[in-house]
């Protein structure tokens, strides 16, 4: 058991003490929670591979999974990536700070822990001004989700307390995050360009920026074989509370919900359906539970809240959740990427 300094601060103006304070745990070789517009991410020097084992060993992550390096100027890029093509450089130009990550080839300085012996790194420069003076201080940052391995990445520091105190020196706490979903990864390490994770920049937002369309894969889209993923941590399961999830992808979702949870209601099962504020509103009185993610007209909303409805999932006392998907166009495509992993089954209807 590690000792963990938790500081709550201000996301806007933190206390300069507790940013050096981390920076030098950093330094010494520590590992730092730490808040990003995202998700909350667990820090390690991208130059120090005997601290990013700990990541590893903190989160019980699979060593075949890198991590990303966080960036907070773009002269830092230079430090930890090689052979940035031109349009790139315009993008992370326009989109940076922001959620948006790259998948570049690595620099040499980068250590071959952080990218799991690959030849290429994931990099990005997130929009928090907590993470940004943290990597002022200490310099670029190799920080995956600072989740449990497997469980929904944390969108508030009370989260990050339950998963990680006890594995790491210091959690910074600065309340809930903005996006509440993870970045956008695109490869551009080879022609066309694709997308490894869909997140919080839409796709069609990085197609228009790029002036170039980019390839969505089945896997990218939460489809498809695992063994084929692309990026490595897209081949575990993920996002997965205990209770098993039931997603439904309808044209009419309110008909399929309202038959599935009838169903297991009558076998005695405990029933919670999670859906748009639209379809609980059509379903009032059918179903003795229900949670809503948002609207479905406002995906920024159901996006942001995706993880915190499945971290609390598992404290409703129910058996079995049946959630309505949504449309996988803009921010939808991660939340239907992260749905389907989330999934024990998906049931498909086209009315
Ligand atoms: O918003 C985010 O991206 C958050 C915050 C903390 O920045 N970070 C995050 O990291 O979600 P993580 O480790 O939970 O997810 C990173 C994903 C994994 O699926 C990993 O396999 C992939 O990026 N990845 C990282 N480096 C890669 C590489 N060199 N090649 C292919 N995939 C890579
Ligand atoms: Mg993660």
């Amino acid at each position: 058991m590690t000792l963990t300094r938790v500081f709550h601060v201000d996301p806007l103006n933190p206390d300069q003490s507790v940013v050096e304070y981390c920076c030098e745990v950093l330094r010494s070789g520590g590992i730092v929670v730490f808040p990003t517009e995202t998700v909350y991410g667990l820090g390690a020097l991208a130059s120090n591979g005997e601290a990013a084992r700990k990541i590893f060993i903190a989160k019980g992550r699979p060593a075949d999974n890198p991590l990303i390096v966080h960036i907070s100027k773009l002269e830092q890029l230079y430090e930890v990536a090689e052979n940035m093509p031109e349009d790139v450089m315009k993008a992370v130009s326009v989109l940076w700070p922001g959620p948006f990550t790259v998948l570049l080839r690595k620099s040499p300085r980068v250590a071959k822990e952080v990218a799991a012996g690959l030849p290429t790194v994931a990099v990005r420069m997130p929009a928090h001004p907590v993470a940004l003076r943290l990597i002022d201080c200490a310099g670029p940052i190799a920080a995956p989700s600072a989740n449990i391995s497997g469980r929904p990445s944390p969108t508030t520091g009370f989260y990050t307390l339950l998963d990680m105190f006890g594995r790491v020196d210091a959690i910074i706490d600065a309340g809930e995050t903005l996006y509440g979903i993870e970045s956008t990864i695109i490869d551009t390490t080879t022609k066309p360009y694709k997308v490894l994770r869909p997140g919080a920049v839409p796709i069609e937002k990085v197609a228009e920026v790029l002036g170039q369309e980019i390839i969505v894969p089945e896997q990218a889209r939460g489809l498809g074989e695992y063994e084929k993923a692309l990026a490595p941590g897209m081949k575990y399961k993920h996002y997965s509370p205990e209770t098993p999830i039931i997603l439904v992808e309808s044209t009419s979702p309110k008909d399929a919900i309202q038959r599935l949870a009838k169903e297991y209601i009558e076998k005695g099962k405990k029933v919670l359906v999670i859906a748009s504020r639209e379809t609980i509103e059509v379903l009032r009185g059918c179903t003795p539970r229900t949670t809503s993610y948002g609207s479905r007209h406002n995906m920024f909303e159901v996006a942001r809240n995706i993880f915190k409805v499945l971290r609390e999932l598992d404290r409703e006392g129910v058996d079995i959740a049946i959630v309505e998907g949504v449309e996988e166009k803009g921010l939808g495509l991660a939340v239907m990427n992260r749905l389907r992993k989330a999934a024990s089954k998906i049931i498909k209807t086209t009315s």
